[in-house]
This record gives C-alpha cells, structure tokens and sequence, in this order.
C-alpha cells in the first residue's frame, strides 16, 4: 500500500508541472525552420532523427532552449557522430538566440565559415575534433559576444589572426593539434581576461614572451610541441596559474625564481628546451606541484633540498641534463622512478646508486 501511496504523489506531481505554464510554450516557428535546414544540410543523419516538425524542437536531441516565454534555442550540439561531413551549415545563422554552438567529432570539413561572425548571441563556438581545413578568418575575432573558442583537433592551417585579441572576456582559447604556423598574434597578451590557452602542437615560431606577466589571469598555458624561442630568464610566470606546458619548444635562458609565487601551481613542464642554470631553490614552496618536468634541458647545480616537503608530487622528471650531487632523501622522491633522475652528471643516491 505504501509504494502505491508514493508513486501516486509521483503521478501528481508530475501532472503539476507538466501543467505549468513555462512548458507549454515551445520553440518559435523561426527556430525550427533553421534546425530542420541544418538537419536537410547535414543530409538527415540518424543522430539527428529525433528532428521532426510535429514535435517541440526544444525536445530534439542536441537542443537547449532558454525558459522564457518564447522558448528560444540557445544552444546546439551536434556531436559523436562520424558519418556527418559536408561543411557547417549556413543555417546555424538563422538561430538568432544562439549562445552555444557545438560541433565535435564528426567528420564536418571545410573550412570555418565567416558567416559565424555574424551570430550576434554566441558565445562559446566548440568545433574541436573534426576534419575542419584551412584557415581561421580574421573576422571571427570580431564577433559581437564569443568569448570561447575551441578549434582544436583539425587540419588548420595558416597563422593565428590577431583579431582573436578582440575576444571577450573572460577568454577560453583552444587552437591545439592543428597545423597553424607563424608568429603567436601578441595581442593575444594583451587580452584583459585571458584564463585558458592552449596552442599545443602546431607549427608557430618566434616569441611567446608577451603571455607572461605576474597579474595575468591565465590559469593554464599549454605552448608544447611548436618552435616557439624566446629567453625565459626574467619573465613573470602569471600568479594565477595552476598548469603550464612550454615543452618540446627552442626556449633558452634560465628558469625564473619568481616561480615559487605561483602559489597553486600543479604541473609544470619545460622538458626539452635549450634551458640552462639552476632548479630554483624556492620551487619547494610550491606545496601542490603534482608533476614537475625539466629533462632534456641543460640545467646544472643540485636538487632543491626541501624537495621532499611535497606532499603530492607524482612525476620529477630532471633527467638529461647535468645536474650534481646527492638526491635528497625523503616525502615522495625515493618513490620516483630513477628514469627520471638518469642521464645528468653526477646525480647520486636513491633511487639512483649510493654516493661514493
Ligand atoms: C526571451 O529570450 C530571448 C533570447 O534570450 C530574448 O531576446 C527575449 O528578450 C526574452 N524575452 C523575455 C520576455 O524575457
Ligand atoms: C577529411 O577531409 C578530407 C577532404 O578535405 C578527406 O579526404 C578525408 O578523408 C577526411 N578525413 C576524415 C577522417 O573524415
Ligand atoms: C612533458 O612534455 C613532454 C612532451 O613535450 C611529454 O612527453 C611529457 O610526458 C610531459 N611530462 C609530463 C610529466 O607530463
Ligand atoms: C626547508 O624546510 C624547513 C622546514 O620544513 C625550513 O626550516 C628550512 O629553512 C627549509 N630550507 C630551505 C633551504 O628552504
Ligand atoms: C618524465 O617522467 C615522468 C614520470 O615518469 C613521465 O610522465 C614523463 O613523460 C617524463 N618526461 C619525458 C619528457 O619523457
């Protein structure tokens, strides 16, 4: 009698909402008419076959609408779906309260349309993981209300427009794992609310030094796998940062001793560069470095002694480079791996051999 007595509140309850009146608008005439052009563009994909007109499209798959009274869509997601190619449709233009507009893994190609631009409530544009070609337009930077951009994971080619400085804040950048060359835009520096960036493996050169800076918001910066080459010496890591990647670049000079203010750093790593001097001393004041990454650099002196104060560290990778004297010993370091202190001048003492 008891669970009849509760799926009856169940029932009632049920009853009450789906009798508000906020659910019984739906999506504007205007909006459906776009989804269904999107959806005869894509040419009918099966993952799009919740899309028929006698339904609210606020119910079709991939669809948000926002919750006033005329429903409007705001956000779009279309992904996982590798049998959709062709180019981005035109039609996303006609959905004219579009906040978010996400596209990933399909196999969309071409190249990213201008027309975007024109799309005056967007502002996240998520277009990673597709067979996207070509390069970004200038004009996307320029769109009234993006503020995130990720095109990573395409085939891009071309440089980075300086445009893109005129993104809003707070800014979210992701171009990794294209093909984008030349020099990184240094208004991209100059962005006021920069928090995320990553330009990972792609093909751009020169300086990147104008991304530091000690009262920079940026909470991660991930510049591996480019030619990017600059002095490192002096600069001012951003106080805020909790991850940054400058690995597998053509960097020199030394590591700042400003880095121990970075005070919830989590991973650092500038493993192969032309790197020279010392491990900052201070670096053990970094209470929640979990992974640590300096090999393959020219590094000399010894290992911080406190080194052994952190509590949380996961990898300390120093090797190939030629550094002296005894690891210290204690915390999580004789845990490590000795691939991870090898290949240096005289290292000595776990987990690599006793000293003599
Ligand atoms: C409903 O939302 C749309 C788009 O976000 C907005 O343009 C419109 O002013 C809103 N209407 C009301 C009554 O809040
Ligand atoms: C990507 O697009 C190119 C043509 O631009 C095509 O030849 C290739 O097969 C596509 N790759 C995938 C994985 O869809
Ligand atoms: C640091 O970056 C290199 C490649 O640039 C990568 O191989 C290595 O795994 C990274 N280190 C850590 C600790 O993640
Ligand atoms: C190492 O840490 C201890 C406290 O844990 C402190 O007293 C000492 O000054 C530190 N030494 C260095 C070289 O930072
Ligand atoms: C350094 O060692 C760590 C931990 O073993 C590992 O994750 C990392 O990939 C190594 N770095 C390089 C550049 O191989």
């Amino acid at each position: 009698m008891k669970t009849t007595h509760i799926s009856s509140i169940c029932i009632a309850l049920l009853f009450i909402s789906s009798s508000l009146p906020l659910s019984s608008a739906t999506c504007t005439a205007s909006d459906k008419q776009s989804l269904l052009d999107i959806k005869t563009s894509l040419g009918n994909p099966k993952s799009l076959s919740s899309w028929t007109p006698a339904t609210d499209c606020c119910d079709w798959y991939g669809v948000d609408c926002g919750f006033n009274n005329t429903k409007p869509v705001i956000g779009l997601t279309i992904s996982g779906d590798p049998t959709i190619t062709g180019p981005i449709p035109r039609s996303v233009t006609g959905l004219k309260t579009l906040t978010s507009l996400t596209i990933t893994n399909t196999g969309i190609s071409g190249p990213i349309p201008a027309f975007i631009t024109s799309m005056q409530a967007l502002e996240a544009l998520y277009l990673y993981s597709n067979n996207l070609s070509g390069p970004i337009p200038a004009s996307l930077g320029n769109a009234p209300s993006l503020n995130l951009l990720y095109l990573d994971h395409n085939r891009l080619t071309g440089p980075i427009p300086s445009s893109l400085g005129n993104l809003k804040p707070p800014t979210y950048i992701k171009l990794n794992d294209n093909m984008l060359s030349g020099p990184i835009p240094s208004s991209l520096g100059a962005l006021p609310m920069l928090s995320d960036m990553d330009l990972s493996r792609n093909r751009l050169v020169g300086d990147a030094s104008f991304l530091f800076g000690a009262s920079k918001i940026l909470a991660s910066l991930l510049l591996a796998e480019n030619s990017l080459e600059f002095d490192l010496s002096g600069l001012e890591f951003p106080e805020n940062l909790d991850k940054i990647d400058i690995s597998s670049n053509h960097i020199y000079g030394t590591i700042p001793g400003q880095l121990n203010k970075v005070k919830n750093l989590e991973n650092f790593n500038a493993s192969y560069n032309r790197l020279h001097g010392v491990i900052p001393p201070h670096v053990t004041k970094l209470k929640f470095l979990l992974t640590f990454d300096v090999s393959h650099n020219s590094l000399t002196g010894s290992i911080p002694a406190n080194i052994t104060n952190l509590r949380f560290l996961q990898a300390f990778n120093v090797s190939y480079n030629g550094l002296c004297g005894q690891i210290p010993q204690g915390g999580q370091i004789q845990s490590l791996s000795p691939d991870e202190f090898s290949h240096n001048k005289c290292l000595c003492g776990a987990p690599l051999e006793p000293c003599k």
